[in-house]
C-alpha cells in the first residue's frame, strides 16, 4: 500500500510568483520569507515522495460565483495553469497521477462526501506556487491529486468537516494499492484580508496559537466556526481550513506528528506567511 510520509503547508500569495521569476528571492522584503524553505527542501530531498494530495483553494479560475463546489477533485492526467490577473508568468502544466484520484473520488463518496470530480481542472497560483517553491528547479519531481476547497463563496464548510475530509482523504492514500510514497500539501493562510474595512488584517496570536496545535492539539481549530474564523483571520485567513485537512490527512497515518521545520513572517503583500514540514512518526 502506499505510504502517507508527511505533511507541508505554505501560503501561497500571487507576489510570490513575481518574485520568484524575477530572483528576489535575496531581497530584503523577500528574504524572511524564502529562509523558511531551505530545510523543508532538505527533508523532502531525503524523503522523495513521488505524489502529493494538495488541499487548495481556486480564486475564481476555474470555477466562478455561478457555479461553486464545496469539495473539487481532480481527475486529470495533467493540470495547466491560465492567466488569472495577477500579472504573474503562467507556469508549465504538470501531471496528475489518475489512478490515486480516482481511487481519492471512490473512497470519499462512499464516505459521505459528496465531491465534485474534475477531469479538465485550471489550476491557479495557490496550486502553482506551492510546487515552485517547495521544487524550485526545473521540473516539477511530484505527480498530483489537486483537491479544492471553497473558501470564496459562502457558504464555505465547516473546520470540523474540513478536518473530516482530511481524515478521509488520508485513508484513502494508505488503502490506495501502490508502493509510492504520498505526502499532502496545504495551501493558504495564515491571516489576512484583502478587502472591505478590516483590508490588511493580521492576527498573529491566533496564528501562532494555530501553527502549535497543529503539533500539539490537531483539531483545536475545528472548535471555532467559520464566521469566527473570518473575524479571527480575515476573510481570507479561512485558507486555513487547508492546513486543518492537511493535519487530518497525517491523523490517520499516525498518532502524533513531528515539526521538521516551520517558518512564520509578516507581511508578504496582505498576508502572514507560514510554511511547515510534520513528519507522520
Ligand atoms: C494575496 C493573498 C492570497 O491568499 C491570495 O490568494 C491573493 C493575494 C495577497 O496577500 O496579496
Ligand atoms: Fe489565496
Amino acid at each position: 500500500m502506499a505510504q502517507l510520509i508527511g505533511g507541508l503547508g505554505t501560503s501561497h500569495i500571487p507576489a510570490i510568483g513575481n518574485a520568484i521569476h524575477k530572483g528576489l528571492q535575496n531581497e530584503p522584503y523577500w528574504k524572511p520569507f524564502f529562509d523558511g524553505f531551505p530545510p523543508i527542501r532538505q527533508w523532502l530531498s531525503e524523503k522523495q515522495p513521488d505524489v502529493v494530495v494538495m488541499f487548495y483553494n481556486d480564486h475564481g479560475l476555474n470555477f466562478f460565483l455561478d457555479k461553486m463546489p464545496t469539495f473539487a477533485v481532480g481527475a486529470a492526467a495533467e493540470y495547466n495553469n491560465a492567466d488569472e490577473g495577477w500579472g504573474i508568468p503562467t507556469l508549465p502544466p504538470f501531471k496528475g497521477e489518475v489512478d490515486l484520484s480516482w481511487h481519492l473520488i471512490n473512497t470519499l463518496i462512499e464516505q459521505e462526501f459528496d465531491v465534485t470530480t474534475c477531469q479538465e481542472m485550471l489550476v491557479d497560483h495557490a496550486c502553482t506556487l506551492p510546487l515552485k517553491l517547495f521544487w524550485p528547479g526545473g521540473d516539477c519531481p511530484v505527480t498530483v491529486v489537486p483537491v479544492c476547497i471553497n473558501t470564496v463563496q459562502f457558504p464555505l464548510p465547516s473546520a470540523r468537516r474540513c478536518y473530516a475530509l482530511g481524515k478521509a482523504v488520508g485513508q484513502a492514500i494508505q488503502s490506495w494499492d501502490s508502493d509510492k510514497k504520498v505526502a499532502v500539501i496545504a495551501s493558504g493562510g495564515l491571516s489576512h484580508q484583502l478587502d472591505g474595512e478590516r483590508a490588511g488584517f493580521i492576527n498573529k496570536a491566533f496564528d501562532l496559537q494555530f501553527i502549535e496545535s497543529l503539533t500539539t492539539n490537531p483539531e483545536w481549530a475545528t472548535q471555532f466556526s467559520v464566521h469566527e474564523l473570518v473575524e479571527k483571520t480575515g476573510t481570507q485567513g479561512v485558507e486555513l481550513l487547508m492546513w486543518l485537512a492537511m493535519r487530518g490527512a497525517l491523523a490517520t497515518a499516525s498518532a502524533g506528528v513531528r515539526r521538521v521545520h516551520s517558518n512564520y513572517h509578516i507581511p508578504i503583500s496582505n498576508t502572514a506567511t507560514a510554511v511547515m514540514a510534520l513528519e507522520t512518526v
